[in-house]
């Protein structure tokens, strides 16, 4: 696991869309994850200004949400799905038509988790996948106690999660109670994973899914037996971790590792 610590949630913003936009450079048509809430905010802003400035090209992208709240359609301003469009897809040129968000208002939701899956296969299988996480230590909706071989699935959420997220919502009780995610199963296929973190409401969380016991409690820790993560932090959600010198050390080789490459190519 890399763990990138750096100054403030601007700086975590403008390194993991540098990140993101290597990617999409690299393999045009890459299968990107796209995650929502409040942390990867700033890297879609990033991103948009990529798009805008330096014509960063998103037309052969297929792209897989993490989750969707059950119950909320396409339409409501606390979906996912208008999330991500007024967060993202809007501002660039995604095709609309390779854009997979669950939905919201599946009738048979057991039917609709399989065939999402089956259209993440199809697709060839996620290349990159963003993930923030909870103050639980939950990445997309796999709460505590989530099998750690989870597949797409309908969940109920926990009140920790319904109390967080009601900052979006008018009121607590408007908060929905279930959501569709996929698992931790579906992630851990994900050929890369990129984790933002910022603030110190996510230290504890942080410094338990990368310091502490695999664990279905803190179910971001399955990424321990991911081989390729990276995790940008900044100081603040970094401050409980115990080796945080440590990784500020080795981040620093890599990256002279990395220049060197660059250079030479
Ligand atoms: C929700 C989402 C997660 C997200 C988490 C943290 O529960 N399902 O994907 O990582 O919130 O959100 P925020 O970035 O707003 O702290």
């Amino acid at each position: 696991m890399r763990v990138i610590i750096v100054k403030d949630y601007d700086e975590m913003s403008k390194e993991a869309a540098r990140i993101i936009a290597k990617q999409i450079r690299s393999k045009p048509d890459s299968v990107i994850g796209f995650a929502t809430g409040g942390t990867p905010v700033g890297t879609y802003k990033e991103l948009v200004r990529m798009h805008k400035e330096e014509g960063l090209d998103f037309s052969k992208l297929t792209t897989f949400n993490l989750d969707e709240y059950y119950g909320l359609g396409p339409d409501h301003p606390q979906s996912y799905h208008y999330y991500m469009f007024e967060n993202l897809f809007n501002h660039v040129n995604v095709d609309p038509k390779k854009v997979h968000i669950p939905d919201g208002l599946a009738k048979n939701v057991k039917e609709f988790c399989k065939k999402y899956e089956e259209e993440i296969k199809k697709a060839g299988g996620i290349d990159l996948q963003i993930l923030g996480i909870g103050r639980d230590g939950h990445i997309a909706f796999n709460e505590p106690g989530s099998s750690l071989a989870s597949r797409t699935r309908l969940v109920a959420l926990a009140p920790e999660t319904i109390k967080d997220n009601a900052r979006f919502f008018e009121k607590e009780e408007d908060v929905p109670r279930y959501a569709i995610s996929m698992g931790c199963g579906t992630i851990m296929e994900a050929k890369k994973i990129l984790l933002l973190a910022n603030g110190e409401g996510k230290a504890d969380a942080v410094a338990a899914f990368i310091e502490g016991p695999i664990t279905s409690q803190i179910t971001a820790s399955i990424l321990q037996l991911h081989p390729d993560v990276t995790v940008i932090l900044d100081e603040a959600a970094a401050s409980k971790l115990k080796r945080k010198e440590y990784y500020k050390h080795v981040d620093k080789l890599y990256r002279k590792l990395e220049e060197e490459e660059e250079s030479s190519n």
